[in-house]
Order: C-alpha cells, then sequence, then structure tokens
C-alpha cells in the first residue's frame, strides 16, 4: 500500500511530480523506475552510509548501475568539487542527456545530486528517494538544489524540480538518533504553520513517531508532502508564500551559526521556534498556553529548547543582522495569528519586529 501525493509546478515540464509514501518499498523501487522511466538511463548518486547501511544494496538488488558515492558524507561535501566529480563519472559512464539521476540519501545528496542534475548537459531529470527525517519531510519536495562556496551556504545552486519522488519511510530506522528527532522539528514547524489538526496528531502520535511506527510515519509524511507541496505550488520560486516556510529559522539560523554547527539544523530551529512564540508572546499575537504546548512538544522530541549558555545575545543579534532575507540590515520575521495561520501585514507573510522585542527575547531565552 502505498500513499500518493501529487505536486503541480505549473512552470515545470509535466507540470509536477508525483511523491509515493510507503514502508520498505526500497527493494521494489527499481521495478517502478523502470516502469515509470524506462526510456531513460539511469544512473545514482549517494553516500558512503547509505551504502554501509545496506539501502544502496536494496535499491539495486544485484543490478549494475553506475553510481557515486559521496565520501565523507555530509555537509563538507555540498562543494563544486563534487559536482565536478559527478558530472565527470557520469560522463566516463557515456551517459548524455536521456540520463535520469536518482538520488539517494539525506539533504546533502539531494542538494548536491540536484544540482549536478540541473547543470549536466544543460539539465537531466532527477528523482529523489530521501533517506532522513529532514529529507523525506522538507528537502525532496520544493525544488531547491544547491552547493556551497568556501564564503557561504547554498552559494551556487538551481530551482530544479524534481521528475518523482520515492519515500520510503522505513529507511530512517538506520539513522542516527539524534539526527532522527532533529529532522521532526521541520514536521512540527510544519503543523504550526499551516494545520492545526496536523499538530494534535503529532502531539498525540509522538511516543508512536518516535518508535517508528510505519503508519504513524506515513501518515506524518504524507501530511508534511500536503503541507510542503501546497506552499511550493503557490510560489515555486521563492517569491512571497513560500517565506512562511522559514518560520523558526530567522533566530534558528543565528542559533545554528553561533554554535559553531555544533547544534544540528533543526536544534537550532526548536529554538527558533521557541523565539517566534515568545515574539508572539510580547505582539499579543498568542493565546494563552500556546507557547507552553509547543515547548512540550519540541521537549518530548528531545530538543533544545532555549539557547545554550555560552551564546552572546549581542553576537546573535549580529548574526540575526546578516540573515540573507534581511533587508536595511534587519530580517522580518514569520509569526504566526494562530495554529496553523501565519500572521500577515499588509499582505505580507514576513513582518517587522523592533530589535529591541528580539533582543528582550534572547535575554529571556
Ligand atoms: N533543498 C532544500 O530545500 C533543503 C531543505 C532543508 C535542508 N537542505 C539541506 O540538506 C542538508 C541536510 O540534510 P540532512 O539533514 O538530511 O543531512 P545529511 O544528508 O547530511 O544526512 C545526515 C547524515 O546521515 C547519513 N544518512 C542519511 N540517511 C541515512 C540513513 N537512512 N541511514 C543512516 N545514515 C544516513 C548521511 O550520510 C549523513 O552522514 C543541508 O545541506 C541543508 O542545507 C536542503
Ligand atoms: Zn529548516
Amino acid at each position: 500500500m502505498m500513499l500518493e501525493h501529487k505536486v503541480r509546478i505549473p512552470a515545470s515540464p509535466g507540470a509536477g511530480y508525483t511523491i509515493s509514501i510507503g514502508t520498505g518499498i526500497l527493494g521494489a523501487l527499481w521495478a517502478r523506475l523502470e516502469a515509470d522511466f524506462g526510456r531513460h538511463s539511469k544512473f545514482v548518486v549517494t553516500d558512503e552510509h547509505l551504502v554501509s547501511a545496506g539501502h544502496l544494496n536494496t535499491l539495486l538488488g544485484g543490478r549494475d548501475v553506475p553510481a557515486f558515492v559521496i565520501s565523507p558524507a555530509g555537509e563538507t561535501a555540498k562543494t563544486i568539487h563534487t559536482v565536478t566529480s559527478i558530472i565527470e563519472a557520469m560522463e566516463k559512464a557515456y551517459l548524455g542527456r536521456d540520463t535520469l539521476v536518482i538520488a539517494l540519501g539525506g539533504g546533502t545528496v539531494g542538494d548536491i545530486a540536484g544540482f549536478a542534475a540541473a547543470i549536466f548537459k544543460r539539465g537531466v531529470p532527477i528523482v529523489h528517494i530521501p533517506t532522513t527525517t529532514v529529507a523525506q519531510a522538507d528537502s525532496s519536495i520544493g525544488g531547491k538544489t544547491g552547493i556551497d562556496s568556501s564564503l557561504s551556504k547554498n552559494a551556487f545552486g538551481a530551482f530544479w524540480h524534481p521528475a518523482a519522488v520515492y519515500i520510503d519511510v522505513a529507511t530512517v530506522g538506520t539513522l542516527d538518533d539524534r539526527q532522527f528527532r532533529a529532522g521532526l522539528v521541520e514536521s512540527v514547524k510544519h503543523a504550526i504553520i499551516a494545520d492545526s489538526q496536523y499538530l494534535d496528531y503529532l502531539e498525540a502520535n509522538l511516543d508512536a513517531v518516535l518508535q517508528q511506527k510505519p503508519e504513524v510515519l506515513e501518515h506524518v509524511t504524507h501530511w508534511n508532502c500536503k503541507i510542503k507541496g501546497s506552499v511550493v505550488e503557490a510560489d515555486p520560486s521563492e517569491r512571497n508564500k513560500r517565506r512562511i516556510l522559514n518560520y523558526g529559522h530567522t533566530v534558528g539560523h543565528a542559533v545554528e551559526a553561533a554554535s559553531g554547527f555544533e547544534l544540528l539544523h533543526g536544534e537550532a530551529v526548536a529554538v527558533g521556534i521557541i523565539a517566534a512564540g515568545m515574539i508572539e508572546e510580547q505582539m499579543q499575537l498568542c493565546e494563552p498556553g500556546r507557547l507552553e504546548r509547543i515547548r512540550g512538544i519540541l521537549e518530548k522530541l528531545g530538543v533544545p529548547v532555549r539557547l545554550p549558555g555560552n551564546m552572546a545575545e549581542e553576537n546573535l543579534i549580529d548574526l540575526i543582522k546578516r540573515d540573507k532575507k534581511a533587508v536595511n540590515k534587519w530580517p522580518r520575521f514569520v509569526l504566526i495569528a494562530k495554529i496553523g495561520e501565519v500572521y500577515r501585514q499588509g499582505g505580507q507573510y514576513a513582518v517587522e519586529v523592533a530589535p529591541d522585542v528580539v533582543m528582550n527575547v534572547l535575554e529571556r531565552l
């Protein structure tokens, strides 16, 4: 049994793609890929941990398919050098414009492979098989690809929407527990900004999520795909509405950087979500008990809900001023009016918050 969700992208060839969600489907996926993309030559991009966890073998089932294994895995691989190596590996395998790139892995693999696909021979299709909670909820849906320069994250990139996404929720079973939990913060974020019923569901089923009950993970993943998919449909190239996905990220990114990237992205965003809630309280956008409820969910996930002791507020303010979405050195904040509904001012999804309000919140955080 597979759940399916269609994301319609008006500007993209084929006008959209299907996300298929199931448990233990990886071993049968190749036949499905042959059925869906039979005329394409296949090239797999993955990383060393997907190989050691056995997922590449399960996908290929003994077939001889050209593949590139990123090593060492992780953010440091997101460079132009890796992309060059991938493109040259495709050339060495005599691949041309009929190539289908298959990304098996987390957000790192997806971002690298997506960018390589976007530029190989002026662009070839890609399908994503995401294997982390971050990638299954967030990075595989939406078409953003990119790699880092020596100066900044995602300095090179392209919007390159996938031809299909196949999610086997069982693959997260081999993921490190801390990564697993941190990635779930994006699910909590989706619920907060878009769907109060989803937040009720997450809250009621959090134990089952943490125990990785298949039907619960499938349900959560389906909900994530619907929410992220609908935001992407409304704004495929991030001009307006897509900014709501930045909830908790303005302070979150600053906290992530201030930790010297010791904190995982999702862990820093958890702190950022609490900061957004405190700003909402100060701006009287918050009904009683809302922030406590969200804090309770994040605490149960085992992610941080306050600033690590060694972080200076001034340093964070400086980092917030460097937010890539800042205008006149001060970013706008995504806030919610109530669970499931983003607060809007003059049609804008991100609103101004006075620096002293933010400073006050950081001091109490
Ligand atoms: N394009 C987007 O819209 C978007 C959105 C969010 C994040 N991202 C990017 O995604 C990256 C982070 O992605 P991530 O959190 O998935 O991290 P990741 O891809 O680096 O994976 C984390 C670690 O887990 C390993 N791993 C992955 N799947 C595994 C599995 N099933 N079993 C065992 N090990 C496994 C990886 O090898 C890696 O060591 C960042 O570079 C971020 O910028 C992109
Ligand atoms: Zn995020």
